[in-house]
C-alpha cells in the first residue's frame, strides 16, 4: 500500500466505514452475537491504526446508529460496554498517534459511563494534529441533517438574514462533519447494499465499495483493496 510520503497518490483523504455483520459472524460460529461485537472492536483498532499510518486524513466509523436502540437491551448494553472498553484501552495509544476523536450523534442520550468516557477521549484529543477519527455513536443522517436546520434556522431569526441568502456551506457548518471534506469512499462490509442513514448528506458524491467479507473479518488488506479500487476510479462530478 501507498504511504504518506508517496506524494503522486491520489489517497482517498476521507474513507467512512459501515461496520456491519458482527451479528452474523458470531451467529456462524454457533456464538452469542457480543462475540461479533467484540471481535468487530478489535478490527476498529487495526484499522484505525492502518489508516492513520498510511495517511489517511479523516476515518469516519459508524458504530452505533439511532435505530439500533430497536435491538434487544441485552445487546445494546453489550455495545455500550464495548464502547467504553475501546475507550478505556486505546486512548492513550490514540493520543500518542496524534488522532483527533470527533463525535458525529447525540451522545446525550447515552448511558453515563460511556458519555463521560467519550467526553474525556475528545477533550484529551481535541488540539492533536493526526487523522480525524468520527465516531458516529447514536447517529443518523436524517437527524443530524434536523438539527442542523434548526441552527441554521436559529441563526437566521437571530441576524435577520434573508432566506435567498442562504447557501450549501451554511447548513454545512452545523454538521457533524464541519470544516471536514466530504468522504471520498464509503466501504460497507457485511453483503448489504445500503447507506442504512449514514451520512446521507455528506455523501453527496462519495465512491461506494461494497464487500461480503463480515467486519470482524476485514483487515488491514481488505482495506488497501478498497482504496486502490477507489484510486482507478474516475470521478467526474457531473463533469465530463
Ligand atoms: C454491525 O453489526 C454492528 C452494529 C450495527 C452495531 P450487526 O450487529 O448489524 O451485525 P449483523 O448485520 O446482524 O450481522
Ligand atoms: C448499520 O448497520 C449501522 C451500523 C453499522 C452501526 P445495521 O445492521 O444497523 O443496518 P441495517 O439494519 O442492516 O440497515
Ligand atoms: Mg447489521
Amino acid at each position: 500500500m501507498q504511504t504518506k510520503s508517496d506524494k503522486m497518490s491520489n489517497l482517498p483523504r476521507h474513507i467512512s466505514i459501515i461496520m456491519d455483520g458482527n451479528g452474523r459472524w458470531a451467529s456462524d460460529r454457533g456464538l452469542p452475537r457480543s462475540f461479533g461485537h467484540r471481535e468487530g472492536m478489535n478490527r476498529v483498532v487495526d484499522i484505525v491504526e492502518h489508516a492513520s499510518k498510511i495517511g489517511v486524513e479523516y476515518l469516519s466509523l459508524y458504530a452505533f446508529s439511532t435505530e439500533n436502540w430497536k435491538r434487544p437491551a441485552e445487546e445494546v448494553n453489550a455495545l455500550m460496554e464495548l464502547l467504553v472498553i475501546y475507550i478505556r484501552n486505546q486512548l492513550n495509544r490514540l493520543h500518542k498517534n496524534g488522532v483527533i476523536i470527533n463525535i458525529m450523534g447525540d451522545i446525550d442520550a447515552l448511558p453515563n459511563t460511556p458519555k463521560r468516557e467519550i467526553i474525556k477521549a475528545v477533550e484529551k484529543t481535541e488540539n492533536n494534529k493526526g487523522m480525524t477519527l468520527n465516531l458516529g455513536i447514536n447517529y443518523g443522517g436524517r437527524n443530524e441533517i434536523i438539527n442542523a436546520c434548526k441552527k441554521l434556522y436559529m441563526e437566521i431569526e437571530d441576524n435577520d438574514r434573508s432566506i435567498e441568502s442562504i447557501e450549501e456551506s451554511d447548513l454545512e457548518k452545523y454538521l457533524y462533519t464541519s470544516s471536514q471534506p466530504d468522504p471520498d469512499l464509503l466501504i460497507r462490509p457485511g453483503a448489504e447494499k445500503r447507506i442504512s442513514n449514514f451520512m446521507i448528506y455528506q455523501l453527496a458524491y462519495t465512491e461506494f465499495y461494497f464487500t461480503d467479507i463480515l467486519w470482524p473479518d476485514f483487515k488491514a488488506g481488505n482495506l488497501d483493496e478498497a482504496i486502490e479500487e477507489y484510486m482507478r476510479r474516475k470521478r467526474r462530478f457531473g463533469g465530463i
